[in-house]
């Protein structure tokens, strides 16, 4: 008898530069599921709050952004020449803005909001009551998805990280130095690993993979493989 519903959902959890939504938009589309960045989400809370002088290097207005929340439109478009879902704040395309330097260096204080937490989690969740979808982030096999199938945990070294970020950043048209963004691995590794809501952390049953020593290449193939077999099941 064919199988009803063989759709999955991949939750793909790890520390920063590890490659999660590079494998998980290439496992989404090879699967033809949905991909969800939900880091990306995060970041554009933080370019609002940046944008709207709710933090800076002194201090971080959190009462103003929590009030602010249903102001903050935020939605994914399917760019069909890209082949991938861009980022949209309040009807403006952010894409490339939630990327800077700038804002990687203040959306983990953000993350620790738990109000800004629950508010994205059930937007996320939305995202996958269907299943048949590829979340990256630092929670979703332990909060958003404790049921997935598939749960994988990315780890590098954080040097080895450090370098690929600056790689991508210069890709991408930003300025960086090594020194800089390694500081910026360490202090989000840091607080996204030590936060009391929804801490990153490897839970039981997700596949561990340290990407330090492997390419993209292996690295795409070892998670298809798992979802793969997942969906034999
Ligand atoms: O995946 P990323 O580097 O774009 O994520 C940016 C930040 O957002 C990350 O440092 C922590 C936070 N984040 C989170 O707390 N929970 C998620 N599910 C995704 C991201």
């Amino acid at each position: 008898m064919p199988k009803k519903n063989p759709s999955i959902t991949i939750a793909i959890d790890g520390y920063s530069s590890t490659g999660k939504s590079t494998v998980a938009k290439r496992l989404a589309k090879e699967l033809s599921y949905v991909y969800v960045d939900t880091g990306a989400m995060y970041r554009a809370i933080t370019l609002y709050a940046l944008e709207n002088q709710y933090i800076d290097k002194k201090r971080f207005d959190k009462k103003s952004l929590i009030t602010s929340l249903p102001n903050i439109n935020i939605k994914f478009k399917f760019n069909k020449e890209l082949g991938f879902a861009e980022m949209f704040l309040n009807d403006k395309n952010v894409e490339k803005d939630i990327r800077s330097l700038r804002v990687s260096n203040y959306v983990s204080p953000v993350a620790t909001v738990p109000e800004i937490r629950k508010y994205l989690v059930k937007i996320q969740r939305e995202y996958g009551k269907n299943k048949a979808v590829v979340m990256d982030g630092r929670d979703i096999g332990s909060v958003v998805f404790p049921d997935a199938e598939l749960k994988i945990f990315l780890t590098a070294d954080p040097k080895i990280r450090a370098e690929r970020r600056l790689l991508e950043l210069k890709e991408k048209g930003f300025k960086g130095n090594f020194e800089e963004i390694i500081q910026n691995v360490i202090n989000r590794d840091r607080i996204d690993s030590t936060r009391a809501d929804s801490p990153l952390k490897k839970v039981a049953d997700a596949y561990e993979i340290d990407v330090s020593y492997i390419n993209k290449e292996e690295q795409f193939q070892q998670i298809l493989d798992l979802a793969r077999e997942r969906l034999a099941r």
